[in-house]
């Protein structure tokens, strides 16, 4: 039983004194990387439409421009192709670490412990010195897609197979995955999508990213306290709960009874609503594309017209909150397209991502300060404190 004076106080109206749950519109730092504009749908990286960036670019020169502010010159982007190129490898160690792994364990949750065993081998904390800055930004970007293809083939019991140096980075990705290399196309559709997911301002796992990088620790704790936050289902995982809720639904007729029951039972929709957007996130429009290019190609997924039912009957009944697909609604339909198991679809994400957490990192460095929040304590006042055998049973 619990006394007067140990009663724990209720939490008081947020409004009330100015706290603001989830930090929802609190600026926290200045940036210069990437820009939403959730009223229009728009989203740009250091000032280019992310339109043009999945139509012209690569994914490792939007890399280059969202963690060195420019696009490279035809030089600095071959010399950086080449730098991730030969560090693509990972140690004899960290494969036989992530071989110690339970197989059942997510691919995050292996993905989150080998990039943090990565300070292990490269920590210095030398982030002030900028070669040590450019070298961990390399050994990141090259060997976390070497980390996630590794640890599916471990999982089935096989040896990871090593990286290719004829074939250029997506390719590559999805050679060390499938061990056969892909086709043009799903090598080019792939790279496109980690440009979409590359940078998204100050969500959860950059505001992760950021934080951590403000205690002025080494780049590898920042990438794997990220990937731990992205792994959640509010945040990357959605994608996969996206995937789950296709297939629950079934049949395109049947959308409309499965929101109305979900809408009744204040159940999220996955792959829906996002605290920057009020109408359609632009890169699930661009994700449709790719998905119906892939289906134009390789056949279609079932999966899709139930997909775009959902989409069709969400918006009368939640396009008025302004709640519309994220960039995870469609991405899970391209992946399983390109042959991805489901449970590697947030890992990809974090491909993807390390190079928006990068960047972010380089300009928490910039002008750091220590987060450090405040809180509004609502606990008991003063306790007396009590034996073991004064204390009463629950
Ligand atoms: N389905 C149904 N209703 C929703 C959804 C949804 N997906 N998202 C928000 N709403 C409703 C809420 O029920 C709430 O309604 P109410 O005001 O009547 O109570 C209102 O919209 C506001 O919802 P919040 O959860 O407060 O919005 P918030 O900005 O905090 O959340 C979030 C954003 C977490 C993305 C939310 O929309 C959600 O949970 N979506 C589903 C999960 C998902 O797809 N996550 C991926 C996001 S993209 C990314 O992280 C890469």
């Amino acid at each position: 039983m619990i006394s007067e004076e140990q009663k724990i106080e209720q939490p008081l109206d947020p409004k009330m004194i100015g706290l603001r749950p989830g930090l929802e519109g609190v600026p926290v730092a200045h940036s210069a990387i990437c820009e939403i504009d959730g009223t229009k749908g728009e989203l740009r990286y250091r000032g280019y439409p992310i339109n043009e960036l999945a139509t012209q670019s690569s994914f490792l020169e939007t890399t280059y421009l969202l963690i060195w502010g420019d696009l490279p010159s035809p030089q600095q982007l071959k010399d950086f192709e080449q730098e991730v190129q030969m560090h693509r490898r990972v140690s004899f160690r960290v494969r036989d670490m992530m071989k110690c792994f339970p197989a059942t364990g997510h691919p995050m949750d292996a993905l989150q412990s080998s990039a943090a065993s990565l300070g292990l081998f490269y920590s210095r904390r030398a982030i002030d010195n900028p070669q040590y800055v450019y070298d961990a930004v390399v050994r990141l970007i090259a060997k976390i897609p070497t980390m996630v293809a590794a640890f599916q083939l471990i999982r089935k019991g096989q040896d990871p197979i090593q990286p290719r140096d004829d074939l250029a980075y997506s390719a590559n990705f999805l050679y060390m995955l499938t061990e056969r290399e892909p086709d043009p196309l799903s090598a080019r559709i792939f790279d496109r999508c980690l440009i979409l997911h590359a940078e998204h301002s100050l969500n959860a796992s950059t505001f992760s990213a950021r934080v951590t990088a403000s205690t002025l620790t080494d780049p590898y704790a920042v990438v794997a306290s990220a990937v731990g936050t992205l792994a959640g289902p509010l945040h990357g995982g959605a994608n996969e709960d996206v995937i789950k809720m296709l297939k629950e639904i079934g049949r395109p007729e049947k959308a409309s009874s499965y929101l109305d029951k979900a809408i009744a039972n204040k159940q999220k929709i996955m792959g829906f609503g996002h605290r920057e957007y009020r109408v359609k996130d632009p890169r699930a429009s661009i994700l449709q594309d790719l998905a119906e290019e892939l289906f134009a190609r390789f056949g279609k997924d079932e999966m899709y017209d139930v997909a775009k039912t959902l989409e069709k009957e969400a918006e009368g009944r939640l396009g008025q909150k302004g709640i519309y697909p994220n960039v995870d609604f469609y991405s899970g339909l391209v992946y399983q397209k390109l042959g991805i198991p489901r449970d590697l679809f947030t890992p990809i994400f974090a491909i993807s991502r390390v190079a928006g957490w990068l960047a972010h990192w380089r300009e928490q460095l910039g002008a750091n300060r220590i987060f450090r929040p405040s809180q509004i304590y609502t606990g008991a006042k003063s306790r007396k404190w009590m034996q073991a055998d004064e204390r009463m049973s629950p």
